[in-house]
């Protein structure tokens, strides 16, 4: 019996790895089709907008497109410990993909996990949050992809993974731990106090956006650890695809406790604002979806999160110190970091650290800066970054990739100097930490510089 618990567990565990990001760096889908009204004003078109609209919030394109594949086909490989998950084919085609779903059956997909035939989806497809959707929602969706999405006759592709972790069955035990019931019509939950703008905010974050996938911590059984704000672990931190999806609760230091909410619609709909420049998974949800989004959603969103209190309330803000700058301008900080920073960083991000707004980052008093974990700093330096195109700022400056020109002592060196700036606090980062980031996103080995050993 035990063993029997252990294989369910452990195949279960394995078979529901880091998913959802996967998809996003692996290949990048499609871009998203820009909205167009159907013909005719009825209460049938209003429904099927309403259904475009949230195909776009849900960010459905992300996994269910390959890369340079026709919009909603699937396709798109999404690595797991296991083997690989094959996005499936969601356009109505009758053959090939669901055009033969009745709205019951699209439902049970989308809220519960449950496949047309029985059995149960990965979790791969985010329907822990999307449980939270109501069904009126749900409807709306269907008759978007029954109608607007355009057929595309195009086979699944088997997944590759090995029997016997290939076998579906031990999903439905890790279905009945983690997944919620879906939702009936009301907005579950929301306390009597909530005003309603929050509850909204929380709706969108909890279900169609489905923010937690990344920014929620995972469990033993890689299930995120809160699904709503009942507990502190939401939405304070993940990891994915080699970056931290970072805390977007109220802590000061490193979480969202210093934005307003204009800043966070600003950052939501254009990829920056004048604490940070979105990039990584966080650029592709910002093209592809955030900026899409009402001002009047966003504004939700952003009313809702700052409800979140810090994951971390001990945590005081950080405060503005000059020294840095005042060295850095005499050149007399002659230590590594500090020489590596003004060789390779300051001619845009300023030796005050603090950048141009919305062209290149502020690094000082920067919530990304102080997380404790630096993989995303590391992932940044190697292999630099592109901000988001958006209608809203539609210049996107990039950051070159420093693999091939920093050692790992030289990476260390140089964000430890940054996280210990202009009044940054933030634990240093060590050349082994580096490697380790520069192993496993693949980039370039280090040059070879006999001074670096
Ligand atoms: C983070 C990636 C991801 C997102 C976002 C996503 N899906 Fe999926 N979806 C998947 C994967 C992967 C599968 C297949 C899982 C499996 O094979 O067990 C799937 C399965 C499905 C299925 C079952 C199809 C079938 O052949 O039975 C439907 C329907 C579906 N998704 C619809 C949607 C809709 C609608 C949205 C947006 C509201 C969406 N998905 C968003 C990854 C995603
Ligand atoms: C596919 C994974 C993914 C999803 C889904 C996602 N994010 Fe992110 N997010 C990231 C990553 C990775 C970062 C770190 C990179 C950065 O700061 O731009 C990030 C950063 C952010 C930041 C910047 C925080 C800071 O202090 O600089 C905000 C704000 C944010 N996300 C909000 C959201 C909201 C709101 C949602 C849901 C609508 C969401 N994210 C959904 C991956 C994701
Ligand atoms: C050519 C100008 C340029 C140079 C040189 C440069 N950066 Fe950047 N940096 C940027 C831009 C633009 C972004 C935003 C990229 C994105 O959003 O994908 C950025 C983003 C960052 C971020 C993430 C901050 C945030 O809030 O989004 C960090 C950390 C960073 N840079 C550190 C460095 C370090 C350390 C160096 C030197 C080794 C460096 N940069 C050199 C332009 C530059």
């Amino acid at each position: 019996m035990k063993k029997l618990t252990m294989a369910v567990a452990s195949s279960a565990l394995l078979a529901t790895a880091a998913w959802t990001a996967h998809a996003l760096a692996q290949d990048q889908p499609a871009k998203a089709q820009q909205p167009q009204a159907p013909a005719g004003k009825g209460a049938e078109a209003q429904l099927r907008e309403q259904g475009r609209y949230l195909a776009t919030a849900a960010d459905c394109i992300a996994c269910h497109t390959a890369k340079g594949g026709k919009p909603y086909a699937g396709g798109l490989g999404i690595a797991s410990p296991i083997g690989t998950i094959y996005s499936p084919n969601i356009t109505p085609d009758k053959a090939t993909g669901i055009g033969g779903y009745s709205f019951e059956a699209f439902d049970n997909a989308v809220r519960r996990g449950i496949a047309k035939d029985g059995s149960t989806l990965y979790p791969a497809m985010p329907y822990p949050s999307y449980a939270k959707m109501k069904p009126s929602d749900v409807k709306a969706l269907y008759a978007y992809f029954m109608h607007d999405v355009t057929p595309v006759e195009q086979q699944n592709k088997a997944t590759a993974i090995p029997w016997p972790l290939s076998m579906r069955w031990p999903l439905r035990f890790w279905r009945m731990a983690f997944a919620p019931d879906a939702v009936g019509e009301g907005v579950p939950g929301a306390p009597a106090t909530t005003s309603e703008t929050v509850a909204r905010g929380r709706y969108l974050v909890e279900g169609a956006a489905h923010c937690g996938t990344c920014h929620t911590p995972r469990g033993l059984g890689l299930q995120e650890k809160a699904l709503t704000d009942d507990f502190r672990v939401y939405l304070s931190g993940g990891v994915v695809d080699g970056y931290v999806a970072k805390n977007l609760r109220g802590d000061r230091k490193d979480g969202l406790g210093e934005w307003t909410p204009e800043q966070i619609v600003a950052f939501l709909k254009s990829g920056r604002n004048n604490h940070a420049a979105a990039f990584g998974g966080m650029a592709e949800v910002v093209q592809r979806s955030t900026q899409n989004m009402s001002d009047a959603d966003l504004e939700a969103i952003a009313a809702y999160l700052k409800t979140l209190s810090p994951a971390n309330p001990a945590q005081s803000p950080l405060a503005a110190d000059a020294t840095a700058t005042q060295q850095l301008r005499a050149g007399t900080d002659r230590s590594n970091g500090a020489l590596t920073f003004v060789d390779n960083c300051a001619a845009c991000h300023r030796t005050s650290g603090s950048g141009y707004e919305s062209t290149f980052p502020t690094l000082a008093l920067s919530s990304v800066v102080n997380s404790d974990d630096p993989t995303s700093l590391i992932h940044i330096v190697l292999k630099g970054g592109q901000m988001p195109w958006t209608k809203a700022a539609p210049t996107h400056y990039g950051m070159p990739g420093f693999a091939a020109r920093l050692t790992d002592r030289d990476i260390a060196d140089v964000l430890t100097f940054v996280r210990s700036s202009w009044g940054n606090r933030a634990p240093a980062v060590s050349a082994s930490d580096v490697a380790k980031v520069r192993k496993a996103v693949r980039a370039a080995p280090q040059p070879a510089r006999p001074e670096n050993g």
